[in-house]
């Protein structure tokens, strides 16, 4: 058989990359999985009611772009939410999940050459790792441009040579990032925007943790700083999802908002090609949206870990806790060992920062890093993250 040479240097997944580092030896202590952002909280008990309530709707086939009723549940999210006026009816469309729409929207949206040459997607590292994967699709170059540190743990795009940036079709950004949970401030915002106008790329904004943050201030959003840019909408994707933010990550409902023109564009080539988000589903995630309680309290669970894992973790030399998300990006001297450690004499799971990140010029920025999943119920992650800390730390 002879199959595509775009994928054919393609790592195995993180995820079995790991059972292959781990499962040859035994655990060395009681398991704890920390690897995967599978939220743990409770989702809402009327999810059960709506479900149930709409059941028949699995008789028929769903309407591609998302109910009327769901567009109308977004644009009322997005307004109290990013303060923005949008209508939902023409610039939005739901999704089975964020990620299928990460790489969808590429495929409907990216041209195959910019001025007369291969077309360039900038992706940051680490990422998450749907990105590259619609870069390579669509033919078009990956360019993986550090989030280090030392520039707040977000991409400086603006940074790269003009021949690239004039090459390039869209940039993707996570705020609150994963892995590193870096938010983007409204200047990072306003420069990005003027580094997309002024060499004419869009901008796939995927914002799935927004709604997990520390503080009383909620993240800027792309569409909020579009706006006060005075930005070409149709420059600009959101993709947003309720797997973080109602718990519901086998729901698999998401959506993304853009320009009218660039909706119509992905919802065309999802009518060819995509799944539409079943109606039972779709009427559960119109309930989600339109309610903020059930947010509000699972932010509270959050904001206790962050401060539990602070506690946990102070002293520990290059610790800093993340601004939004549920990660912890905890420094080390190299991934593997450090999660073959962990593994080894703790029982402890985590992803090696190596297994979300792409060498460039011969470095692979995640390479230093493990990454920490505060999805299990407090105490638990009290106790696994004491056990991690003396195990790694001291
Ligand atoms: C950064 C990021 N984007 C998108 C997704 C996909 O989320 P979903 O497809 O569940 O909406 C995830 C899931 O872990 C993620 O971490």
């Amino acid at each position: 058989m002879i199959y595509p040479e775009r994928f054919s240097n393609l790592p195995a997944y993180a995820f079995p990359r790991l059972r292959g580092l781990l499962d040859p030896h035994p655990a060395g202590g009681p398991v704890v999985n920390m690897t995967i952002g599978e939220p743990k909280h409770p989702f809402p008990d009327w999810v059960k009611t709506v479900l149930a309530e709409n059941i028949d709707g699995f008789g028929v086939y769903p309407p591609n772009d998302g109910s009327p009723e769901l567009l109308d549940a977004i644009s009322g999210w997005i307004k109290r939410r990013y303060g923005v006026e949008f209508d939902a009816q023409t610039g939005a469309m739901a999704l089975n999940g964020t990620r299928e729409g990460l790489y969808n929207v590429a495929m409907a949206l990216l041209p195959e050459q910019k001025r007369g040459k291969r077309p360039v997607v900038l992706i940051p590292n680490p990422f998450y790792q749907v990105y590259m994967i619609a870069a390579i699709s669509i033919g078009a170059e990956p360019v993986f441009v550090p989030a280090t540190r030392q520039g707040g743990y977000l991409p400086d795009y603006g940074a790269l040579p003009a021949e690239v940036l004039d090459r390039t079709v869209a940039a993707y950004i996570c705020s609150p990032g994963n892995p590193q949970g870096a938010v983007a401030d409204a200047g990072y915002w306003q420069d990005l925007l003027a580094l997309a106008e002024k060499h004419d790329f869009r901008i796939f904004s995927d914002e799935c943790y927004s709604e997990i943050y520390r503080g009383d201030t909620a993240p800027m959003g792309v569409l909020t700083a579009a706006e006060a840019a005075g930005s070409d909408p149709e420059r600009i994707v959101l993709f947003q999802s309720l797997s973080k933010r109602s718990n519901l990550p086998g729901l698999r409902a998401g959506f993304i908002a853009a320009g009218p023109e660039s909706t119509a564009h992905i919802r065309r080539l999802r009518s060819y090609a995509g799944a539409p988000m079943p109606l039972p589903l779709q009427r559960v995630a119109e309930r989600a949206w339109a309610d903020e309680a059930h947010v509000t309290q699972n932010r509270r669970l959050y904001a206790e870990k962050y401060v539990a894992a602070d506690q946990v973790m102070q002293g520990v030399p290059g610790y800093q806790g993340p601004e939004g998300g549920f990660f912890l990006w905890l420094p080390v001297e190299d991934s593997e060992a450090a999660a073959l450690k962990l593994w080894t004499q703790a029982g402890i799971r985590v992803l090696p920062g190596t297994y979300l990140g792409q060498d460039t010029n011969g470095e692979n920025p995640g390479k230093a890093y493990i990454r920490v999943a505060m999805v299990a119920p407090k105490d638990e992650m009290v106790e696994a993250l004491t056990r991690l800390r003396d195990c790694l730390y001291n």
